[in-house]
């Protein structure tokens, strides 16, 4: 444990995981009584989301998306987005996600993806919600949609180029940056982590996976942000505790609209 860190607010976990079915209960404990503020668990399809739900009615700081992922798209009938929507309705949930496209995998059809996407896109002005993008190997579709709806949101662990970092932040949206910054190969990365304004970024783990040097490989979960935020901190020549505090305080912005 990073003890000597506070203010970790971790804006993308999945604590549903079955990764965590051993020890869920003392690791959430033993991060809330060192340094992690707030998290935000997405769901990836139905039962994730309702998981999700679960855990933020346990413990007092975690709150949590509902949202269908690309790779769930497939599976999803009209009565389990009734239900996806009573979700949205709940006072912890504070976003939609994961939703997005991932072109890397393919587990859905392409076209059933983006339906499914944009459905929730819709949902998301419906009701007033920020979303969690994921976006992998899709850029140019994503920013298609992303550019028609321009919803308040995070493209979380963002993947993309500069160039593609400056379209999402032009229409108002947040960058979300994980472990893959720490990663030996990171230079887009790095780069991105270098060009967003403090205003504009945010932090996470997207555990159980996505573990930050030098703990790739392993699982990942919320006391491991400091080694992403010491790696962010030194391309943007300041302290990992002061990119804590920025991504914390742009999360409860973006979340909670505080
Ligand atoms: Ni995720």
């Amino acid at each position: 444990m990073l003890t000597e860190y506070r203010n970790i607010f971790d804006s993308h976990a999945h604590y549903d995981d079955e990764k965590f079915d051993d020890d869920r209960e003392n690791l959430l404990t033993s991060l809330f009584d060192n340094g992690v503020c707030a998290i935000v668990n997405c769901g990836s399809d139905l039962k994730s989301s309702k998981r999700s739900m679960a855990l933020s009615e346990k413990y007092e700081n975690i709150y949590f998306a509902a949202g269908v992922h690309p790779h769930e798209a497939d599976e999803m009938g009209e009565s389990d987005f009734d239900e996806i929507r009573e979700l949205l309705k709940h006072p912890k949930c504070v976003a939609i996600g994961e939703i997005g496209l991932d072109y890397h995998y393919d587990f859905s059809p392409r076209d059933i993806q983006k339906q499914v996407f944009e459905y929730q896109l819709k949902l998301a002005k419906e009701f007033d919600m920020p979303v969690v993008i994921h976006d992998r190997e899709a850029h140019q579709d994503t920013w298609e949609l992303l550019k028609k709806y321009q919803p308040k949101g995070v493209v979380h662990c963002f993947s993309g180029s500069v160039e593609m970092a400056r379209d999402i932040l032009s229409i108002g949206m947040h960058i979300g940056l994980g472990g893959a910054v720490t990663f030996k190969n990171a230079k887009t990365p790095v780069a991105v982590a270098a060009a967003v304004p403090s205003e504009r970024l945010l932090i996470e783990t997207d555990c159980p996976y996505m573990a930050p040097v030098p703990h790739r490989g392993t699982r990942n979960d919320s006391s491991l942000i400091p080694c992403t935020a010491e790696v962010i901190a030194s391309v943007r020549g300041t302290t990992a505790q002061e990119i804590l505090n920025l991504t914390a305080e742009n999360a409860k912005k973006l979340f909670f609209n505080k």
